[in-house]
């Protein structure tokens, strides 16, 4: 009996094994296949403004990209801080999917910022279980963009799932510009993401 229930769970574990191989390659092609569009340089020659870029970043992807475009558009930087300092295990991942399904939300740190003399606000931080990570609810729940034009964007593993969607829905009186989102790839697509970056801001 013990020597069946050990060859069912092998064969259970194989299985896992493969489809996370199959997904792992999937992802890959297609980010390669997305990010090839990206291998020429572009000039940057877009006009946004005064430009703020808000941001949330659990383990620094977001920060990166948020980095890219502050320098990019010369803006100015407001990260959103949580009270709490997140510990990162698998039961995160759990209070997480708790949270967003309560709609219970991390206190943040510090004031919100004062937008009144932006043009142009960019929003963006991690998807988490498809979508906003939940300090994004918090801070959308504190602000009014009476009728500023807001950029949002995302990082995540491979799927933004609703993210624009609940965007949209929290983002109070946005006037909501083109939503970008940007796959973790490594380091190798550094020119190219860049280039995506630089597209997508000329193109708002
Ligand atoms: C709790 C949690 C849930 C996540 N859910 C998703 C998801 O639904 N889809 C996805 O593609 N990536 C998901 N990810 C991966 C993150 O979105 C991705 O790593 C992101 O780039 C992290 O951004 P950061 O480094 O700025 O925190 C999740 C990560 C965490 C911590």
């Amino acid at each position: 009996m013990l020597k069946k229930i050990i060859i069912i769970l092998v064969i259970l574990a194989f299985i896992g094994a493969l489809i996370a191989i199959i997904h792992n390659l999937r992802v890959a092609y297609k980010n390669k296949k997305e990010l090839s569009k990206f291998n020429q340089t572009e000039d940057y020659k877009a006009n946004l403004g005064k430009v703020l870029v808000v941001y949330y970043s659990w383990t620094g992807h977001t920060q990166d990209i948020a980095g890219q475009i502050a320098s990019l558009t010369k803006g100015d930087v407001y990260r959103i801080e949580t009270e709490e300092d997140f510990k990162s295990s698998p039961a995160f991942y759990a209070r997480v999917k708790k949270n967003l399904k309560e709609k219970n939300y991390p206190k943040l740190k510090g004031q919100m910022p004062n937008i009144d003399s932006y043009d142009t606000i960019f929003v963006g931080g991690p998807v988490w279980w498809y979508t906003m990570a939940t300090p994004l609810y918090s801070f959308l729940g504190q602000m009014d963009f009476k009728g500023k034009k807001i950029i949002p964007f995302s990082t995540q593993g491979s799927n933004p799932g609703t993210f624009l969607q609940d965007f949209k829905n929290e983002a109070k009186n946005a006037q909501v510009g083109t939503y970008a989102n940007f796959n973790n790839v490594s380091a190798k697509y550094n020119t190219e993401v860049h280039n995506k970056i630089i597209h997508w801001i000329n193109n708002l």
